[in-house]
């Protein structure tokens, strides 16, 4: 099976974890301060905070962003979107208020953003759909007249920009707080992990605490001190990423430029050769943005072709090739039904466009012949239903 998404490892990855596994440090030692530098640096950012995973990224970012410090808080998050950012919203007591898509990105709809906002609403979170960051302009002016923190669930978007080149603004200097995932599916890995970055110092003080137990002093910063007792001052978590997964990080970061290029490379690929296939419609990249292409969605005419979206990912699958689908409507869940009540047609777009998407594979170490034969079969499905136009 050609997968939707792939790490690629190599040896100085390898030798980076060996290195600390040799090490006195395991965890909260040299590493971490080490990969949040390096991070802060190429998100064109003042202060990046490792966590275990992207989910706890965006709890950690909430928490510093003082969500759900109010009964009543809500919080503004887009109808498509991994369930993880609007969950977070709900473990710290706050309530997620969904917003329509553009159908033409899947990015939040400004527009309905604004529709969205009660005195309750405390924050927005966007999401960088696919590896295009949203229209932060946009979503910056609505926040300053609403005084709503601006926070990104950028999971999707390390190594992408608003402007490219000199004026490049890099995903993780566009919203108040940007959280990544560094799970192996994305642009780079740490095995499972995730980064907060802020240019907040006090924020940043109180995430750091938040990932430690709320205990505001780590192990090493005692030790310097030489002092045995510490202080927990606010209910955190253990959701401290440790210096072997820091060290993998590290490794992978200075290749992200690399892994970045080469997932534009196969997405301009892919564009030229669904230049033909009408019925499998690429979505759309905002002018003078750069995309990292961490998904490459298309949107699948099931009226043209008599195949539903759900019939081409079974055949799409049968054929080997593991496409995907990027996200049904976070509250159709069983859980947000169960809690929140039926939501149905709360962002209409988002609903319509669930049941056209379908993500083709996309990953640095594919080459040419895997996009042909991607292509291939997305037109030899096209034709289940419709023989003339199969494709020899
Ligand atoms: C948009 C989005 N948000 C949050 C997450 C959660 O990240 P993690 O799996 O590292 O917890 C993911 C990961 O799939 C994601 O794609």
């Amino acid at each position: 099976m050609l997968p939707y998404g792939k790490q690629t490892i190599g040896q100085d990855d390898i030798e980076a974890v060996l290195e600390v596994l040799k090490s006195d440090w395991l965890t909260t030692g040299p590493k971490v301060g080490e990969f949040e530098s390096a991070f802060a640096s190429v998100t064109g950012s003042d202060y990046a905070v490792a966590v275990s995973s992207g989910t706890a990224a965006l709890h950690t970012a909430m928490f510093g962003a003082g969500i759900g410090s109010h009964v009543g808080d809500e919080v503004i998050v887009p109808g498509i979107t991994f369930v993880a950012s609007a969950n977070a919203a709900i473990y710290l007591g706050a309530k997620p208020v969904f917003a329509d898509v553009d159908p033409e990105t899947l990015l939040i709809d400004p527009a309905d953003v604004r529709r969205k906002i009660t005195p309750r609403t405390k924050a927005i979170v966007s999401m960088d759909y696919g590896g295009q960051p949203c229209d932060y302009a946009a979503l910056r002016a609505i926040a300053d007249e609403h005084n709503l923190i601006l926070i990104a669930d950028a999971c999707h978007s390390l190594g992408a920009s608003v402007g490219e080149d000199e004026a490049a603004q890099p995903s993780g200097s566009l919203a108040d707080f940007n959280c990544f995932s560094l799970h192996p599916i994305k642009q780079i890995t740490s095995g499972e992990g995730g980064m907060v970055t802020t240019n907040q110092s006090d924020a940043a003080t109180k995430m750091r605490s938040f990932r430690n137990h709320g205990i505001s002093t780590d192990f090493v910063q005692r030790q310097e001190l030489k002092q045995h007792q510490y202080a927990m001052e606010s209910l955190g978590f253990n959701y401290r990423l440790t210096d072997i997964q820091c060290a993998l990080g590290l490794s992978q970061l200075e290749k992200l430029h690399r892994f970045t290029r080469r997932r534009n490379d196969i997405a301009r690929f892919y564009n030229s050769l669904l230049a033909d296939v009408p019925h499998a419609e690429p979505l759309q990249v905002r002018q003078g943005v750069k995309s990292s292409y961490h998904l490459f969605v298309i949107k699948w005419n099931s009226e043209a072709t008599g195949v539903s979206r759900d019939e081409a990912f079974k055949l799409m699958r049968e054929r080997e090739i593991g496409v995907n689908v990027h996200y049904q409507p976070v509250y159709q869940h069983p859980f947000y039904v169960q809690v929140f009540g039926d939501q149905s047609g709360c962002c209409p777009q988002a609903e319509r466009v669930y049941n056209e998407i379908l993500s083709l594979p996309i990953f640095p170490d594919m080459v040419e012949e895997d996009v042909r034969r991607v292509v291939r079969e997305l037109q030899n499905v096209a034709s289940a239903n419709t023989p003339k136009l199969k494709v020899a």
